[in-house]
């Protein structure tokens, strides 16, 4: 089972008193462009691992990357406002693992609880419709907000990856995080 086989649209549960409508759904291709957008914006794209910022460089991206089996693209709908994208990317039946990633690119929603909530529901994924067994997230060493969401989901840090990215004309530490399904809290 790969990505076209879970749940196209799932409803995000959100525990909180003030609850929004958060809804993962299959990535519309004709919203590329605002990938593009908020890759461009450098607050935003600070810690992402891939330089992609050009509508261009995301198309290529969505048909390249995300047009096989093992690498899913989805979109974050808040109140039915895509306000930015999740993935679950190298689906690995063979070692029954996967990586997840979060990017919410409408800045106005960070810090509401939802990468959180958008934590849980993929982690709901890759353990209950995917059968795997690890899930990993790989976070730059500096982003404290993303380390605090992926710890606070019950992931443990593996350990680090010495200088594994350059950026800005300096190397940085990225921090392996996962969780087994062992560990999982639903
Ligand atoms: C990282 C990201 C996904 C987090 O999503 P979010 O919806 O803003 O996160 P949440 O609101 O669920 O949780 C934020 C947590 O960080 C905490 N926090 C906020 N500022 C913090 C800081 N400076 N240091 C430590 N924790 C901080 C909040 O208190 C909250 O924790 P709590 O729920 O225990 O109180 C989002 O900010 C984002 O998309 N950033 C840009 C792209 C990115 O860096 N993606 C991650 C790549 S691995």
């Amino acid at each position: 089972m790969f990505c076209s086989d879970v749940p196209s649209s799932t409803a995000v549960e959100d525990a909180r008193e003030d609850a929004m409508d958060i809804t993962i759904t299959a990535f519309p291709e004709e919203e590329l462009a605002a990938i593009a957008k908020w890759r461009s914006d450098g607050e935003v794209h600070r810690y992402l691992r891939h330089g992609y910022t050009t509508l261009g460089e995301v198309s290529t991206w969505y048909r390249d990357y995300f047009s096989t089996e093992a690498n899913c693209l989805l979109g974050i709908l808040v109140d039915n406002q895509l306000i930015g994208y999740c993935t679950i990317e190298h689906i690995d039946h063979e070692n029954h693992k996967c990586e997840v990633g979060i990017v919410i690119g409408e800045k106005d929603y960070w810090y509401k609880g939802i990468g959180s909530a958008v934590i849980r529901e993929l982690l709901k994924r890759a353990f209950t419709a995917l059968h795997l067994h690890r899930v990993e997230a790989v976070i730059h060493a500096d982003n404290v907000v993303s380390i605090h969401c992926f710890a606070r989901a019950g992931f443990q840090c593996d350990g680090t990856l010495r200088d594994a990215k350059y950026r800005d004309g300096r190397y940085v530490d990225l921090l392996v995080y996962s969780l087994l399904d062992s560990e999982w809290i639903e």
